[in-house]
C-alpha cells in the first residue's frame, strides 16, 4: 500500500467503485427476461447473453422478438390507443409525472444497471443519463396536461413503433416513450440488442405506476425483430441509429402513409477560432467527444482549429487528454469507460486503421485489453480520408486547421451530415455568425452536449428529419386537423406530339415554355405534349437540374429580403394576379385566382411572423429555435385545381424562404405557365420560383433523387406518390405529402403549410457565469 507521502507525489487515486449488489439481485431474481407485452412480461422464447463490455461477464439472457412477438405488441398497442387516446390531458399526465417520480426514486439502481450494460462511466449515467430521463418525463408530463389547448384540433397518431440505438438506451427510451405518450399514441419500443436492460427496468416502472396495460410494450431482439417492427401495422415509427438503417425504414415506409422520424448520424464540426478561449474549449472537446467514449451521434468529432492558434490548442489538447482516465466503468474517478461491444471496437479500430493507412497520424488511441481504447485523435488528416468522413462513434477526433471563417464554414459543411456543431469564439459576431451558416440542426456556442427535454433536437441531410423534444417533439407525434380529402384525378398518359407540331410550319415556334432562372427555356430535347390545345414543354431530369440551380442562385437574395421584404413582393404579386385576371381565363375559374391572391395576402401577413422561439431550457442559457428555411424545395402539385393548389403549396414555402421548383397540373398546366408570366412582373427574383411541366411521376422522382433539393412537398397519390417517396429515402430528402382537398377552401391555408415550409435550429448560448452544474452536459 502507497505512503501518503508517496499518493501526494503521484496523486493516485484509490479505487471508489459504485454498489451494483441491489441491480446484481435484481438480475439474479430475474434470470432470464421475455417481452413485456399488455402490461406483463411474456415468458423467455429463444434468448441471447446480454454482458458487461467492461469485463465480458455476462448479465442476463434477454428473449429475441418474433415477428409474432411483434405482432402480438402492436394488438396490444392498438387494443390500449383508444382509450389512452381519450383519456383526458391531465389524467395521461399524472400517470408521466408518477413515471419520471419513481425514476427518480429509483435513480441509483437505473444509473449502475445502465453501466454496467452499456460500459459508460457511472457519472454519466448518474449525473447526466438518468437526470435527464427524469426531466423529459416531468416536461412531458406538463405537455400532456396543456396539449388540447396548445395543439387544438390535433389527435395522437395511434400505435408507434420505436426502435432505438445501445449508446444512451435509457434516455434515449425517454426521448421517444414520453412524447409519444404525452400526445396519446400507445408503443412498442424495441431496444438495442447489446443494452436491453434499463428499457426491461422501465417496463417494471410501467407495471408498478399502473399504467394501463398495452399502452407502454416492450419488444428485445436485434435488427431483425426491429425489421419485423417496421413491417408491422403501426402508424408511425421513430427510429434512432445508423443512417444505412434509417435510409432502409425510409425505403420501407415509402407510399405507405405512415410517419416517420429519423435521428441518424453525425460527423460534427468541433470549430475554434482563433480568438476562442482555448481552455474552455479544450474542455469542450472533452464534453464533445470523449464523453461517452465518443458513441455519441452529435460529438464534434471533426475539430477546426485556427492555423494561428492551431499549435497551442493541441497542447492543451494533449497534456488534458493525457490526464483523462480509462478505467472500470463503475468507479466514480473514471472518465472513459468500456466500448459498448467488441463489434463495435473492431468497428473503429479498422476506421482507425483505414485512416492511417491513408496517411493520417494517430495521436494516442491506443486500444487496450477488453473493450477499451484510449482517448485520441487524427491529425495532418486529408479532407477525402475515411477517418474524417465516416462516422467513428469511438473516442478518437479528427483535427484540422483553417485560415479564414469562411474555409471554416466550407470545411464544416463538408459531409454529408448535419447533426450538430460546436463553434468557439470570444466575438458574439464571429460565433454567431458560424451558427447562422453551419448547416445542423443544433449549434453550440461556447458549449458542447449541452441537451434538455424542451430544446428540439435533430439533423437534417444524412444525419435525419424529425424532432426530439419540445414543441416540435411533440408536433411529430400527433396528427394534423383533419381535412375533407377531395380525390386528385390521376393525369392523363402523356403522349408526345410529333415533332413538326412544334411549330407552325413557318418557322414559328408555338410551344409554351419552361419557367426557369426568371426566364421562358425551351425544354431540354425539345419534345412537347398536348394539353389545354397547347403544346406543353416536356421537361426533362436536366431541366430539373438546371431548375435545382436556377433556384439555388436564387435563395442568397430572397432570403436576404428577409420576412418584411417578402411580404411586400407577395402583396405585389397578389396586386398583379387581380389586374391580369382576364389572362387566365379559360385556364383557372375565378374562384381560383380569388383564392391565389388571398393565399399572397395570408402568407405575406405571416412571412415575418411565423417566428422561432427563445426558450427556457436551463439556466444560464440563451437558446434559441431558430425557424430556418430548408433552401431548395421542389413541390408536385395535384392534377386539379390548377392555379388555387398550385398557390397553396407555392406561396407559404416561398413567403418562408424558400426557393422552389414546381411541377405544375399536368393535365392543366397552362395555368401555371400563366402565372410564371406574373411572376415574372411581380419582383418575384429570378430562380425563386421555377416551373417545369410534363410527366409529374418523373419530374417528381428526379427531384426527390436530387441533392440539391432539400425537402419536397408532394399530392401525387398511389404510385406517384411511392415512385417519389422512394426515390427520397435514397437521398434522404423528407417529403410532406398533404392530402388532396379544396384547394380553395379555408383547408388550404394554415400554420401546417407554414410549418412544413420550415425546419428548425437551436442553437445554444451561454450567457454570464453559469451556476455549477448547470453548464455543458460532462461533469
Ligand atoms: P444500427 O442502426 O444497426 O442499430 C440501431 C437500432 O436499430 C438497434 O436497435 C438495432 O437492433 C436496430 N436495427 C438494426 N437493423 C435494423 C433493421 N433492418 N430494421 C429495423 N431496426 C434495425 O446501429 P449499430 O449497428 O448498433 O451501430 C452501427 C453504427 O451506427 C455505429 O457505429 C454508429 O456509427 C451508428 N449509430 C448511430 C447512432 C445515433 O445515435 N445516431 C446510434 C447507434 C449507432
Amino acid at each position: 500500500m502507497p505512503s501518503i507521502g508517496e499518493i501526494m507525489e503521484s496523486m493516485e487515486y484509490g479505487p471508489s467503485t459504485e454498489d451494483a449488489g441491489a441491480v446484481r439481485d435484481w438480475l439474479a431474481a430475474r434470470g432470464s427476461f421475455g417481452h413485456f407485452i399488455a402490461g406483463r412480461f411474456t415468458k423467455p422464447g429463444e434468448t441471447f447473453a446480454t454482458r458487461d463490455p467492461s469485463t465480458g461477464v455476462e448479465l442476463a439472457q434477454i428473449s429475441q422478438g418474433t415477428e409474432r412477438d411483434v405482432a402480438k405488441a402492436v394488438r396490444a398497442a392498438r387494443r390500449a390507443a383508444r382509450g389512452w387516446g381519450a383519456m383526458a390531458g391531465h389524467d395521461r399526465a399524472r400517470f408521466l409525472y408518477a413515471i419520471a417520480r419513481t425514476i427518480q426514486k429509483r435513480e441509483r439502481f437505473l444509473s449502475v444497471l445502465e453501466t454496467l450494460d452499456n460500459g459508460k462511466p457511472i457519472r454519466e449515467s448518474r449525473d447526466i443519463d438518468v437526470p435527464l430521463v427524469v426531466r423529459h418525463f416531468y416536461h412531458h408530463a406538463g405537455w400532456a396536461e396543456i396539449a388540447a389547448s396548445e395543439f387544438p384540433g390535433h389527435a395522437p397518431l395511434g400505435v408507434c413503433g420505436q426502435i432505438i440505438p445501445w449508446n444512451f438506451p435509457l434516455l434515449m427510451l425517454a426521448w421517444k416513450v414520453a412524447p409519444a405518450l404525452a400526445a396519446g399514441n400507445t408503443v412498442v419500443l424495441k431496444p438495442a440488442e447489446f443494452t436491453p436492460l434499463t428499457a426491461l427496468a422501465f417496463a417494471e416502472i410501467c407495471a408498478h405506476v399502473g399504467l394501463p396495460a398495452g399502452v407502454v410494450n416492450i419488444v428485445t431482439g436485434d435488427g431483425e425483430t426491429g425489421a419485423a417492427l417496421v413491417a408491422a401495422p403501426v402508424d408511425k415509427i421513430a427510429f434512432t441509429g445508423s443512417t444505412e438503417v434509417g435510409r432502409g425504414i425510409a425505403r420501407a415506409l415509402a407510399g405507405t402513409g405512415r410517419k416517420l422520424t429519423l435521428e441518424l448520424g453525425g460527423k460534427s464540426p468541433f470549430v475554434v477560432m482563433a480568438d476562442a478561449d482555448l481552455d474552455a474549449a479544450v474542455e469542450g472537446v472533452v464534453d464533445s467527444i470523449w464523453f461517452n467514449q465518443g458513441q455519441v451521434c452529435c460529438a464534434g468529432s471533426r475539430i477546426l482549429v485556427a492555423e494561428s492558434v492551431a499549435e497551442r490548442f493541441e497542447t492543451l489538447l494533449r497534456r488534458r487528454m493525457e490526464k483523462l482516465r480509462v478505467g472500470p466503468p463503475l468507479d466514480k474517478s473514471t472518465d472513459i469507460g468500456a466500448i459498448v461491444d467488441p463489434v463495435q471496437k473492431d468497428r473503429i479500430l479498422s476506421i482507425l486503421a483505414e485512416a492511417t493507412g491513408a496517411g493520417a497520424e494517430l495521436v494516442g488511441g491506443a486500444a487496450r485489453q477488453g473493450c477499451f481504447i484510449e482517448p485520441g485523435y487524427l491529425k495532418n488528416i486529408a479532407p477525402a480520408n475515411p477517418g474524417i468522413r465516416q462516422e467513428i462513434f469511438g473516442p478518437i477526433a479528427t483535427l484540422s486547421t483553417f485560415r479564414t471563417p469562411d474555409e471554416a464554414v466550407d470545411l464544416a459543411n463538408n459531409t454529408v451530415y448535419g447533426l450538430a456543431a460546436s463553434v468557439w469564439s470570444e466575438s458574439a459576431t464571429v460565433a454567431t455568425d458560424l451558427a447562422g451558416r453551419v448547416k445542423a440542426g443544433v449549434v453550440w456556442v461556447n458549449c458542447a452536449n449541452v441537451f434538455d427535454a424542451s430544446a428540439p433536437f435533430g439533423g437534417v441531410r444524412d444525419s435525419g428529419y424529425g424532432r426530439e423534444g419540445g414543441r416540435e417533439g411533440m408536433l411529430d407525434y400527433l396528427a394534423a386537423p383533419a381535412v375533407d380529402i377531395l380525390r386528385d384525378p390521376p393525369p392523363a398518359a402523356i403522349s408526345p406530339a410529333p415533332q413538326g407540331q412544334a411549330g407552325d410550319g413557318e418557322g414559328i415556334d408555338r410551344t409554351v415554355k419552361l419557367y426557369i432562372g426568371g426566364a421562358q427555356k425551351r425544354p431540354d430535347g425539345g419534345a412537347s405534349y398536348l394539353a389545354q390545345d397547347e403544346l406543353i414543354p416536356i421537361g426533362s431530369r436536366k431541366d430539373i437540374r438546371n431548375a435545382v440551380e436556377a433556384a439555388q442562385a436564387g435563395l442568397g437574395k430572397w432570403q436576404g429580403l428577409g420576412g418584411h421584404g417578402r411580404a411586400q413582393v407577395l402583396y405585389f404579386l397578389a396586386e398583379n394576379l387581380a389586374l391580369r385576371r382576364s389572362e387566365f381565363a379559360g385556364y383557372a375559374s375565378g374562384d381560383e385566382v380569388e383564392a391565389a391572391i388571398r393565399r399572397c395576402f395570408f402568407y405575406a401577413g405571416f412571412a415575418d411572423k411565423f417566428d422561432g422561439a427563445s426558450i427556457a431550457a436551463k439556466p444560464g442559457h440563451l437558446t434559441h429555435v431558430q425557424h430556418e428555411p430548408h433552401g431548395v424545395m421542389g413541390v408536385v402539385a395535384p392534377n386539379a385545381a390548377p392555379l388555387a393548389a398550385l398557390m397553396a403549396l407555392l406561396i407559404p414555402a416561398i413567403a418562408m424562404g424558400n426557393a422552389v421548383v414546381a411541377v405544375p397540373s399536368q393535365d392543366q398546366p397552362m395555368a401555371a405557365l400563366t402565372l410564371a408570366q406574373v411572376l415574372a412582373c411581380s419582383d418575384v427574383p429570378a430562380g425563386v420560383v421555377n416551373i417545369v411541366t410534363g410527366p409529374r411521376e418523373d419530374l417528381g422522382r428526379a427531384l426527390a433523387g436530387h441533392d440539391g433539393v432539400n425537402a419536397i412537398w408532394q399530392v401525387g397519390q398511389g404510385e406517384t406518390r411511392l415512385a417519389i417517396e422512394r426515390a427520397a429515402a435514397e437521398t434522404l430528402i423528407p417529403v410532406w405529402s398533404p392530402e388532396p382537398r379544396d384547394w380553395t377552401g379555408p383547408a388550404a391555408q394554415g400554420r401546417g403549410f407554414l410549418r412544413a415550409a420550415v425546419r428548425t435550429k437551436t442553437i445554444w448560448l451561454p450567457f454570464g457565469a453559469l451556476p455549477a452544474g448547470t453548464g455543458s452536459a460532462a461533469y
